[in-house]
């Protein structure tokens, strides 16, 4: 007799994943499962470019399951409504009957259907009994979207508040904040090195660095000051200054909104011509109003 095979997603009811049932799961975590799915997600090659706070939000809403050995997790053509984090046991990946490799823990699995929208490439089986935590497509989708809508209005917010920006349309303001990248550093690490060259703008969002600068012809550098959240550095890069003056290393856990001269300047051409052609507009419009106006008084 065959023995029939444990389906995963016949382990949970016919209902549709919403953001209500998934809420009754338990999303409880230690802070070692928290670093391994954090880890898993930084070693995923498609994964690993989200933002550290959208890996966090992420992470947040994960739910453990467990599954027997010999669970069929994922079947090869199935449509991707999970990816999982595979914490204890090992699973194996096959495609066509012909196993492809075993995944072992802090393994991201069933992301390719999850990003690209497609079905699964592959069929993942529980070689031993295993521990996973699970993320639902919608919640993906919802808490990938709140990140950076949140990100969007805290950059544009940052952008607002810098002095040399404040002739810039709101237009241009939003689209340069759609470019600002984020980057994180630990304590100690060198965001710009004195006599380096660089083309980057830091707008700190996190935490806070220390500006020193080395006279010529002296060992000992200088502290010149200790920056905040909100304040910013290097933005003389974005005007073409090349060399950095000081050097700017990181006081503790340090986040920053980071854009480059290149694409500043993209995106500051593009509402330029954007606002030529509002005014170009304008004008055509305004003439043929008069036009217009002329036609008028003239019958
Ligand atoms: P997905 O296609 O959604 O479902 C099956 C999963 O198996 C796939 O995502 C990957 O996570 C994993 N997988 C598929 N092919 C490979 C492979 N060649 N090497 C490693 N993992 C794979």
């Amino acid at each position: 007799r065959v023995k029939k095979q444990t389906v995963f997603s016949e382990l949970f009811t016919s209902d549709p994943v919403t953001l209500t049932t998934a809420s009754h799961r338990s999303c409880d975590k230690s802070q070692e499962s928290r670093r391994l799915i954090q880890a898993a997600f930084r070693k995923n090659d498609l994964l690993r470019n989200l933002a550290e706070g959208e890996i966090r939000a992420i992470t947040a809403c994960m739910y453990r399951t467990s599954v027997s050995q010999g669970c069929v997790v994922i079947q090869e053509g199935a449509t991707g409504d999970q990816a999982f984090v595979l914490e204890e046991g090992r699973l194996d990946v096959t495609k066509d009957e012909q196993k492809l490799l075993t995944l072992e823990p802090e393994d991201v699995f069933g992301e390719l259907a999850l990003l690209y929208n497609c079905t699964h490439t592959c069929s993942v089986s529980a070689q031993t009994d295993s521990s996973l935590w699970v993320i639902d497509r919608k919640i993906y989708q919802t808490v990938l979207t709140q990140c950076r809508l949140n990100h969007l209005s805290y950059s544009v917010e940052l952008l607002r508040g810098l002095p040399f920006l404040q002739s810039f349309s709101e237009d241009a303001i939003v689209r340069m904040s759609d470019h600002m990248k984020e980057t994180n550093y630990t304590d100690g690490d060198f965001i710009i090195h004195q006599g380096a060259t660089g083309d980057t703008f830091y707008i700190i969002s996190k935490g806070k660095v220390t500006m020193t600068e080395r006279k010529l012809g002296h060992q000992e550098e200088t502290v010149l000051t200790e920056l905040s959240e909100r304040q910013w550095f290097g933005e003389k890069a974005l005007w073409g200054e090349d060399t950095q003056t000081v050097s700017v290393r990181a006081a503790g856990e340090v986040t920053c909104l980071v854009i480059d001269r290149e694409t500043f300047k993209n995106v500051m051409d593009e509402s330029v011509s954007d606002s030529h052609q509002e005014v170009q507009k304008i004008s055509e419009s305004t003439f043929e109003l008069t036009e217009d106006a002329h036609l008028v008084s003239s019958t």
